[in-house]
Parts: C-alpha cells; sequence; structure tokens
C-alpha cells in the first residue's frame, strides 16, 4: 500500500532537467512563453462559448463571471508558478503530484491531464470547424452538411442561416418566425471533416519540430490579438447603453437562470476560456531560462487573457442584447450589428477566430505528447512514448499517437459534451496543484523555489476552493464521464503502471 504514495524525489526529478544527447531541445525565451500561454488561452471559450453563457446564464453579468473564473485561475496561477520555476520538467501538474502527493495521486493526475489536452484540442477543433465552415459559406464554398458536425448530430438548413444544429432554442425561433422546422431540408452528420483535418495538419507541424511550431504560434497570436483590440475599440463606439439596463437579469426562480446564481454558473462554463496558461508549464524543458521564464510565461499570458476578455464581454453584451447571443459565432454576430460599412470586419473577425483557435489547438496538441513522455519515463506508460526524434528532436511516437486520437474524438463528439469534460478535468488538476504546493512547502521548506507563491496557504486554499465550487456548479452527467474516465485510468495503474514504475520504494 505504502509504494502507492512513494513520492519522486526533487534531486531525482532536477537531475533530469540538463540538456543530454536524447532531450527535449531549450530554444524558448519569456516572450515565446507569454505567447505560448496566449495562444493557449484565447480560443473556442470567448470566440465560442461566451456569447451561450450570456443569453442562457448571465446577461451581462457575463463581465462578472470572466472576473470570477479570473480569480481562480490566478491563485491556481501562482501556484502552477512555483512548481513550474522549481520543478522546471515537461510533465506539469503530473509531475509536481509526483514530488508531492506520490506515484498513485500523480497517476490519476496524469490520466485526469489527457481530458485537459487531449479533449480540449479535439473540442477547440470542432470550434475550428464550425467556424471555418461558415467562413468558406461566404464565399460560396459549401462543405455538405453530413461531414461538419459529431457522428449522429441532425442539422437543419435554415433559411438565410444554412445549416445549423437542431435544437430546442433553434425550434422554437423558427416557430416564432412562422417557420415549421419540418418543413426545411435536414440531414444526419457522419463525421466532422474539417476538424479531423486540423488535427491532421497540426501534428504533422509538432512532429517536425518545436521552434517551427512555436514560430507559426507567435504569428497566430498576432493575428488573433490584434484582432481582439479591434474589436475592443472600435465596438466601443457601438455600445448601446440600454443593453445594460439590468446588467444582471432578474432570476427567472430557476437556479442558475441569470440572477446570482446564473452569474455563478456562468463562470463554471467560461472557465474553458481561461484553460491553456498551464500548458506554459509542459514546456518547461525547452525553455532556456525556466526558473526566470516560467512564472512570467504564466502569469504574463493569463493577466493579458483576463484584461482582453473583460473588455470584449463588456463591448459584446453592449453591442448586442444578451438575448440574442445564443449562437456559435457570438463575436461575428456583433460585427454584423455595427451595420453595412462594418462587413468587412466580418472576414476579420473569421479570419482571427479561425488562427486563434487553431493556435490554442496547436498548444494543446504539444503539451500532451510532453505529458506522456514524462510518465514513460518514469515507467508508468510503455517507454515508445518517451521516443525522441534524431533529427527532429520531439517525441515524434507520442505526438503522432496523440494526433490520431484527437482527429477520432474531435470527428465523432460534439463540443458542449466534450468542453464540459474539459472543464471539469482541468479543474480537478489544479485542485491538486493548489494542494501540492502548500504541502511542498510543508515537506521541504528549505528546497529553492524561484518563484514563491505569495500568501501560503491561503492562496493555495483559496484556489482549490473556487476550483472545487466551479467543479459543483457543472452538470452531473459530466461528473459520471469524470468518474468512468478515472476507473479506466486506475485500471491501467494497477495493470501496467505500478509494474513498470522506475521509481524504487
Ligand atoms: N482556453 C481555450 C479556449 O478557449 C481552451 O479555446
Amino acid at each position: 500500500m505504502n509504494n502507492l504514495f512513494k513520492t519522486k524525489p526533487l534531486s531525482e526529478l532536477l537531475k533530469e532537467s540538463p540538456e543530454g544527447s536524447h532531450k527535449l531541445k531549450r530554444t524558448l525565451g519569456s516572450m515565446n512563453l507569454v505567447t505560448l500561454g496566449i495562444g493557449a488561452i484565447i480560443g473556442a471559450g470567448i470566440f465560442v462559448l461566451s456569447g451561450q453563457a450570456a443569453a442562457q446564464y448571465a446577461g451581462p453579468g457575463i463581465v462578472i463571471s470572466f472576473i470570477i473564473s479570473a480569480i481562480a485561475c490566478a491563485f491556481a496561477g501562482l501556484c502552477y508558478a512555483e512548481f513550474s520555476s522549481m520543478i522546471p520538467i515537461a510533465g506539469s501538474a503530473y509531475t509536481y503530484a509526483y514530488a508531492t502527493l506520490g506515484e498513485f495521486i500523480a497517476w490519476i493526475i496524469g490520466w485526469d491531464l489527457i481530458l485537459e489536452y487531449l479533449f480540449a484540442a479535439s473540442t477547440v477543433a470542432v470550434g475550428w470547424s464550425g467556424y471555418v465552415t461558415s467562413f468558406l459559406k461566404d464565399f460560396g464554398i459549401i462543405i455538405p452538411p453530413e461531414y461538419t458536425a459529431a457522428t449522429g448530430t441532425k442539422l437543419l438548413n435554415v433559411p438565410n442561416d444554412g445549416w445549423r444544429t437542431l435544437s430546442e432554442t433553434l425550434i422554437q425561433s423558427l416557430q416564432q418566425a412562422g417557420i415549421d422546422y419540418n418543413t426545411l431540408p435536414q440531414a444526419t452528420a457522419i463525421f466532422n471533416f474539417p476538424a479531423i483535418l486540423i488535427v491532421f495538419l497540426i501534428t504533422i507541424l509538432l512532429v517536425v519540430g518545436i521552434k517551427e511550431s512555436a514560430n507559426f504560434n507567435n504569428f497566430m497570436v498576432v493575428v488573433k490579438v490584434v484582432v481582439i483590440l479591434m474589436f475592443i475599440v472600435i465596438g466601443f463606439f457601438y455600445i448601446d447603453y440600454n443593453n445594460f439596463e439590468s446588467f444582471i437579469p432578474e432570476n427567472t426562480g430557476e437556479w442558475g437562470k441569470y440572477g446570482w446564481s446564473g452569474v455563478l454558473r456562468a463562470s463554471a462554463v467560461i472557465f474553458f476560456a481561461y484553460i491553456g496558461f498551464d500548458a506554459v508549464s509542459t514546456a518547461a524543458q525547452e525553455a532556456k531560462a525556466p526558473q526566470k521564464d516560467m512564472p512570467t510565461g504564466i502569469l504574463g499570458s493569463l493577466s493579458i487573457s483576463t484584461f482582453l476578455y473583460i473588455l470584449v464581454a463588456l463591448v459584446l453584451t453592449g453591442i448586442v442584447n444578451y438575448k440574442d447571443l445564443n449562437v456559435s459565432d457570438p463575436i461575428a454576430v456583433a460585427v454584423n450589428r455595427m451595420g453595412p460599412e462594418m462587413h468587412w470586419f466580418r472576414y476579420v473577425i473569421k479570419i482571427a477566430a479561425i488562427s486563434g483557435l487553431s493556435s490554442v489547438i496547436l498548444v494543446m496538441l504539444m503539451g500532451q505528447p510532453r505529458i506522456f513522455y514524462t510518465m514513460a519515463k518514469d515507467g508508468l506508460l510503455p517507454p515508445i512514448f518517451s521516443r525522441i526524434h534524431s533529427r527532429f528532436k520531439t517525441p515524434y511516437v507520442s505526438s503522432i499517437l496523440c494526433g490520431f486520437a484527437a482527429m477520432l474524438i474531435s470527428g465523432v463528439l460534439p463540443i458542449n459534451i466534450l468542453g464540459e469534460l474539459v472543464s471539469i478535468g482541468t479543474l480537478f488538476a489544479f485542485v491538486i496543484v493548489c494542494i501540492g504546493v502548500w504541502v511542498l512547502r510543508v515537506k521541504k521548506p528549505d528546497q529553492p523555489r524561484p518563484f514563491r507563491t505569495p500568501w501560503v496557504p491561503l492562496v493555495p486554499i483559496l484556489g482549490a476552493l473556487i476550483c472545487l465550487a466551479q467543479m459543483a456548479f457543472l452538470p452531473s452527467d459530466t461528473w459520471v464521464r469524470l468518474i468512468i474516465w478515472m476507473l479506466i485510468g486506475i485500471a491501467i495503474y494497477f495493470f501496467y503502471g505500478r509494474k513498470h514504475s522506475v521509481l524504487k520504494n
């Protein structure tokens, strides 16, 4: 029993960080790490999910939801910063748990991180597919609907709008417009082709090299940040202050439908928008000066994204009444409201969304193989996962395996199921990281910490509690999926990892 909780000595962990012939290449500076973070953070959360959360739960109060979620992430981010400066190893929360809470918890968290990275890449690939399909449609290129959505999704061809997922809300709004949905053309999706395609292309890029991937990411990040800033500045002049009259719309009597409970529920949904700053920590072994640059990368990218999100949410709900925001491209809808003279901006927004989402997929798909790499080095996964390409110096076997898995997942599953699973999995990892920082302060008070989380244990405790509370706001079927996933992981540990672990008792 004891050996389930054996911890990996810090001295041993730190030995893994110097370079060697078969180690990862150290090429990333602090600017690279900040852009890596922003690349992972700004994506489907703001471009796709923000409008739905405002429309269904919070109204313009979504601005407050963004602030609440940012506070949880800031606490967790401070804890990540301490760990990643102290243990600059590619495995992220998995490694931190190994050093503090023991092998079994480390395995659990490593397994859980698959939900964050692999599934987030797949979720965002589905969002990417939606924007690309709509962008191509603007130019008259129609992808057959059967190949644009999750397997089995029912689609409806709505006049002036094109193919949309058949839902209760859609049926109601068609009824209000006097249209019987049964009279419209319908289709059933077979698989999501654009989602598979983007994962395929990014996997090739990742196999070829981290430096190339980082350059591509920098370019994508510049595009999305510039366009978001344009949206904020231009949009500011189109705000209709009447839309803020009921800033937090009155609760309907149902828990989570507007009012403060709605603001809180929206904050759990919108949490997805912040996921990714921790991906910076997975590049620790490729950072030139991880002790100094990791905290800058994590906290810098988180602050910049928070600032942009709050302003986007304000402008978005200022231009469009929240009731009209239940769409998959809310920012494009806001641009439409700016009038015909701003029509050109619609294309710019879509290009930014497409590139923004691409960079999220890239960083997430870059993080996952690096976690596998570390787990395989520890013997908890088969050695093939830690194989490094002799020329490209990338963990190419696990990159390819992750690519295939993500292609499969994004090709067949819908965005809402995926998104919620990602959120719950990530919140769980954050809880463990927060607790881990505190545990290590008690167990190893004298270990050098280039970055120290302030006010320990207050910050870790608050971080863990807020993340737990956010988990509680997610629906029960998401909890069931998390538990099933974890049971599979536990079985694998007992049949494989435990027997092959390289760590002596
Ligand atoms: N934060 C990332 C996004 O919003 C996962 O797409």
